[in-house]
């Protein structure tokens, strides 16, 4: 249990100007909200030509509930459903959405293949027709599809067991999740054929409708560990160049099957040294000695602190591959949580916060703005405002109006409230009971098996049977 203080506590904007200069973060907010369409999160962005309604994006969301042939469940629908409803206008790939089976994160996890692309199709329907019945137009409302390989992090058939498929032995992450010294690396022929895979999945994705995929480079799934590859071998591995031709093949394979789509990238612009419980529970980085090339985005010299010079590396190439739409993420779920989704009370599996969690936002929405500013051509969506609560409008006001970011992305905050920029650009008053508060039980439902959604504040979830099953796990693991 952490002292931070709460940001529910912080009733006025000094109460909470006066909290950011005694964390000593670097973070800027409005003071006043503006409403309507002429606002700045109410204003429209113009991509290429297409017209996206607002400044308000859906970051992905797995819910560990699809079927096991990796189809949509009727929950996951209700999520989708409710993505619609949110008068977000940009959804940025739903959830991730695995490429082949043995790429899967959970057995539950969406897969693409031909047997499920009528299945996504449906779900990108409903999102649409739940957008439509809130008498929004659809003709500015963009959806994309996340397309993934979990590579070290996949659990394609056992929700318990790891069956990771990696590019390199790593010093610390083959210890902390049991690797051994003798597990085979995928080979540069078996990346060929994934790479052919991912191309198939995104052809899938244009005949089921959606606008663009996310070719996803986060969270130490796959795509994120090809930056990291600094120590392997060949032709995916060693020099910046070949840790970036799996991109590069990718879209050079999306472009040549599925000419229609537009290409997306999920980044972890930046990663830290993986972390563990200290004696006191908090967060203590694990111990490394010497240079440190495994951070992408982080300092080789000391990997506790960003540097964003090979992030810019990879924004130039981007720009080369006429990629514009990025979306701004950093670290991993599984080994620094509290530099991805900062929250007071981290899940059951982790640490408590080593930081002020306003520290990791602050992190976040200040290195989406520093990549902004050198980028202004590219459209790029910031993550990490959910642990904001009552400050979010008027910190992603603050950073949209001053072209900081194009836009404001919205996770764990969705699954609580989930049609907050619809309340807040009508003008409606915020309805603060129904806010995230970051107890992480969506993230601590499914690290123990359960299904994931707001199990606080959602009364669908509050009245699951699961809720039960999560409260009596909780205790147990106290
Ligand atoms: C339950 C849960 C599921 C998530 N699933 C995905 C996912 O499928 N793909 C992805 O890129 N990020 C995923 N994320 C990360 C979020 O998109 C987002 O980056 C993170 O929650 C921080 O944003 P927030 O502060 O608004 O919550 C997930 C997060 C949570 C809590």
């Amino acid at each position: 249990m952490s002292n931070y203080k709460r940001i529910a506590s912080l009733k006025t904007a000094d109460d909470f100007a006066s909290y950011i200069e005694t964390a000593g973060v670097k973070l800027q907010f409005d003071r006043e909200l503006q409403h309507g369409t002429d606002s700045p999160l109410g204003r429209p962005y113009q991509l290429d030509g297409f017209k996206i309604g607002n400044r308000f994006c859906i970051l992905p969301m797995e819910g560990w509930d699809g079927t096991e042939d990796g189809k949509p469940s009727e929950l996951t629908t209700r999520r989708w459903r409710r993505f619609g409803e949110s008068g977000a206008k940009l959804i940025w790939g739903g959830e991730a959405v695995a490429v082949r089976h043995d790429g899967r994160a959970n057995p539950n996890q969406l897969m693409s293949s031909d047997d499920t692309t009528v299945d996504l199709e449906n779900l990108r329907k409903v999102l649409i027709a739940a957008h439509e019945d809130r008498s929004l137009s659809s003709d500015d409302l963009l959806v994309g599809l996340q397309l993934t390989h979990s590579g070290r992090f996949a659990r394609p058939n056992d929700k318990k067991r790891l069956e990771p498929r990696i590019l390199y032995h790593h010093p610390i992450l083959d210890r902390k999740f049991n690797i051994s010294p003798d597990h085979a690396c995928l080979t540069d022929p078996e990346i060929d054929d994934l790479i052919g895979d991912f191309v198939k999945a995104a052809a899938r994705a244009e005949a089921a409708g959606f606008a663009f995929v996310d070719l996803k480079h986060c969270h130490g799934y796959l795509g994120h560990e090809f930056l990291s590859a600094t120590t392997r071998e060949g032709r995916y591995g060693g020099s910046f160049e070949n840790r970036t031709r799996f991109l590069r093949e990718l879209v050079a394979g999306v472009r040549r099957d599925a000419p229609g789509l537009m290409i997306g990238v999920r980044l972890s612009a930046f990663d830290f040294l993986p972390f563990k419980m200290g004696d006191d529970r908090r967060g203590v980085p694990e111990h490394h000695d010497g240079l440190y090339p495994h951070a992408f985005g982080s300092d080789v010299e000391d990997p506790l602190k960003v540097n964003l010079n090979e992030t810019f590396q990879f924004f130039d190439l981007l720009d080369e591959l006429k990629i514009k739409l990025v979306c701004i993420s950093a670290g991993s779920p599984y080994y620094n949580p509290h530099i991805q989704r900062p929250a007071l009370f981290l899940p059951s599996d982790a640490y408590d916060p080593p930081e002020d969690p306003l520290a990791g936002v602050a992190r976040l929405i200040e290195g989406a703005g520093e990549l902004k500013a050198r980028y202004p051509q590219m459209c790029v969506v910031g993550s990490g405002y959910t642990y904001l609560q009552d400050w979010l409008p008027n910190v992603g006001q603050y950073y949209v109006r001053a072209g900081r970011v194009d836009f404001v992305g919205l996770g764990r905050m969705v699954l609580a409230y989930h049609d907050l920029p619809f309340d807040l650009i009508n003008g409606s008053r915020l309805q603060t009971k129904r806010l995230c508060r970051t107890f992480s039980d969506c993230t601590t439902g499914p690290r123990n098996g359960l299904i994931s959604g707001c199990y606080p504040l959602d009364p669908f979830y509050k009245e699951h049977p699961q809720a039960e099953q999560l409260k009596t796990l909780k205790q147990q693991l106290k």
